[in-house]
């Protein structure tokens, strides 16, 4: 699980965040999106209820849109946010173009807590 330090835990804001609290509070909410997409979809995988299964994709799809919207914000408060990001995505272009693996999804292989269902 991702674990961030809170920047509230154990203090009541008596004032207005500062820029860089801004911007550090909503990265935390985008990991928070990303943890309760991974959650969801752990959840979703892991039962051969046909009804939780689609719910928790259709959410979990959800928390992927809110993800989203945390990073446009990101990337509209932070001048180099996009620049940074492309950087990483540029990296792994090269990677993949130099011939770098990209397998396929193999998850029907993977042992999850719903094979444990008899
Ligand atoms: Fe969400």
């Amino acid at each position: 699980m991702v674990e961030f330090i809170d920047p509230f835990r154990g203090v009541i804001p008596e004032r207005k965040m500062t820029f860089r609290e801004l911007t550090r509070a909503v990265r935390q909410s985008l990991a928070a999106e990303l943890e309760a997409t991974h959650l969801y979809e752990a959840i979703a995988d892991a039962t051969d209820n046909a009804l939780v299964k689609k719910v928790m994709q259709d959410v979990a799809d959800e928390e992927r849109v809110h993800a989203g919207e945390f990073q446009r914000l990101l990337s509209l408060l932070l001048s180099d946010e996009d620049a940074l990001m492309k950087k990483g995505a540029d990296e792994v272009d090269e990677m993949a173009e130099s011939g770098g693996p990209v397998e396929s999804d193999s998850s029907a292989d993977v042992k999850t807590v719903g094979n444990l269902k008899m």
